[in-house]
């Protein structure tokens, strides 16, 4: 796990966006796995900057989002697919047809699910994926409890996850109680992996992620399992790492390491 540590968020994202515009210059036909909620819409910002100030090519990318809300449609403001035209798809060059995002309105959910795990691999597998954390730990909507080797399934969201989200609908009570969501085992298969956080209200899921064991209680504390795994924190979610010093230190020496 490498754990960069930025002065803020914006800082942090403008990383990651370098970062995502590396892999698509190398291979421009690129998978990428993509997260909702607010950790990555600055990043989504910056690669919308980099389209159109640097000519950033998404023409022959191909993306895979982690989840999306069950029962709502895909026109409905509050779905993921909703939100990643608005925050994102609508402002690049990507195919429609390039675009997975997993259905909230299936009659089939468990067809659905197979479906969508068999695209990712007819598509080459994920080359970068993009996570946000919840603050129990989630990544995707992988509640506490939830199985490391776990596939695209449909979760039961907790309650403090529809109590972190309730600021996108009128109320709580309009929070969908079920979420469609790729599987712990999922996310581990892609090659590369960033992880964002923001906030001192994600600081204790960050330090559990990282410093704490392995546990379902903790999905992000998966990623100490990858062998490609970057996690962009401001200060204030890295602020309870017992190990920020040391990983600051690496941060700047690390242009110099051998
Ligand atoms: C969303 C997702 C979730 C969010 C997490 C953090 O697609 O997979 O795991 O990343 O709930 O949400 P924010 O970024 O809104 O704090």
């Amino acid at each position: 796990m490498r754990v960069l540590i930025f002065d803020n968020h914006q800082e942090a994202s403008d990383a990651a966006a370098n970062i995502v515009a590396e892999q698509l210059n190398a291979k421009p036909d690129s998978v990428l796995g993509l997260a909702t909620g607010s950790s990555p819409v600055a990043l989504y910002e910056r690669l919308i900057e980099k389209h159109r100030s640097e000519g950033l090519d998404f023409s022959l990318v191909t993306t895979f989002n982690l989840d999306e809300y069950i029962g709502l449609s895909k026109s409905d403001p509050q779905s993921y697919h909703a939100f990643m035209h608005q925050h994102l798809f609508d402002y690049i060059n990507i195919a429609e047809q390039n675009i997975y995002l997993p259905s909230g309105t299936s009659e089939n959910y468990r067809a659905f699910c197979q479906w969508y795990e068999k695209q990712i691999v007819l598509a080459g597998g994920i080359d970068l994926q993009v996570l946000g954390i919840g603050t129990d730990g989630h990544i995707a909507f992988n509640e506490p409890g939830s199985s490391l080797g776990s596939r695209t399934r449909i979760k039961t969201l907790a309650e403090q996850t529809r109590k972190d989200n309730a600021r996108y609908f009128d109320s709580v009570d309009d929070v969908p109680h079920y979420a469609i969501t790729m599987g712990v085992g999922t996310i581990l298969e892609a090659r590369k992996i960033l992880l964002l956080a923001k906030g001192k209200k994600k600081a204790a899921a960050i330090r559990e992620a990282v410093e704490g064991p392995v546990t379902a209680m903790n999905t992000a504390s998966a990623l100490q399992l990858h062998p490609d795994a970057t996690l962009l924190l401001d200060r204030k979610a890295a602020e309870e790492l017992s190990l920020k010093d040391y990983f600051l230190e690496i941060q700047k020496k690390e242009p110099k390491a051998p």
